[in-house]
């Protein structure tokens, strides 16, 4: 039997962290971090998540300014926008949902944020710095998996960390992470071969390709930590991770449910790093 690892009450706490931190300053020095968060178009999916992450700032006590653009909007003028939110002194953080509708270039939008208010971790200046061993602003979501890990006193240090996803918003950087803290680290992707010969090797292991319950029992080995960054919407309406939690739990000595495992751990870390970047900007 796992120890489940209860996202919602570890980002519960670090959220009033913040927002102890976010009050004090506002009484001490009267200023208050400030997030410009952009969604172009109307994907449900982002809608809601975009919702969430406005209405966490707000309870933190930050600033939010919430920019809804509608799906056709050219590239350019979301380009335009962006170096508005680059130059105004009362936002520290500005986060353009993704995915973007086709005909934006997202690096082009990635790389007009101001890598100082990149609180989404993506601009290739953060993404080198991470690569580098020096970070400034990280990715959210990996970021909370490391705080999970953290928080629920899993040792890093030697450990075997497999991660089965390459994206550039999960995978990579929670592979630079890892191997910061001294992980051996190996990830998988749809060309692996024998997959769940190198998942069970792992003693923690991350689900991060979007695919409906892929993780079986069979391709995890016994006592291993699993961290599932999977959201997926099954035919009938379910809501399920990519780890087939009833077949992986058994197994597992720590696991994270969905929903409420990595997910409010992503708002948590914006907040975080919407924090940091404030503080940069205004010495506060
Ligand atoms: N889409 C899915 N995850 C994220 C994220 O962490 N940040 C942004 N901007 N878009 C996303």
């Amino acid at each position: 039997m796992a120890s489940i690892i209860d996202g919602n009450k570890i980002a519960k706490g670090i959220r009033e962290e913040i927002g102890a931190q976010a009050l004090k300053l506002k009484q001490e020095k009267g200023i208050v971090p400030g997030l410009a968060v952009i969604l172009v178009g109307d994907d449900p999916a982002s809608q809601i998540y975009v919702g969430r992450k406005e209405r966490a700032c707000e309870e933190a006590g930050f600033l939010s300014r919430h920019f809804g653009l509608p799906s056709q909007t050219q590239e350019k003028d979301l380009l335009r926008l962006v170096d508005e939110m680059n130059r105004d002194p009362a936002i520290h953080g500005i986060l353009v949902q993704l995915p973007l509708p086709g005909h934006i270039r997202t690096e082009a939008v990635i790389e007009a944020v101001d890598p100082r208010k990149d609180v989404d971790g993506f601009h290739p200046y953060n993404m080198g710095r991470l690569l580098e061993g020096n970070p400034l602003h990280r990715a959210c979501t990996p970021l909370g998996v490391m705080e999970l890990l953290d928080r629920s006193g899993i040792p890093i240090e030697g450990k075997e960390a497999v991660i089965v996803g390459r994206s550039n918003i999960v995978g990579k950087p929670l592979a630079l992470m890892l191997l910061l803290r001294h992980a051996t680290i190996t990830v998988c992707h749809t060309r692996t071969r024998d997959l769940g010969g190198v998942t069970g090797r792992a003693d923690i292991l991350v689900a991060a390709a979007g695919k409906a319950e892929m993780i079986r029992g069979d391709m995890v080995k016994e006592g291993a930590v699993v961290v599932d960054v999977g959201v997926n919407r099954l035919p009938d309406g379910r809501l399920v991770g990519d780890v087939a939690f009833s077949e992986v739990e058994p197994k597992a000595s720590h696991i994270t449910p969905v929903p409420g495992g990595v997910g409010p751990m992503t708002i948590a870390m914006l907040l975080r790093n919407t924090l940091n970047a404030f503080r940069l900007q205004t010495g506060a």
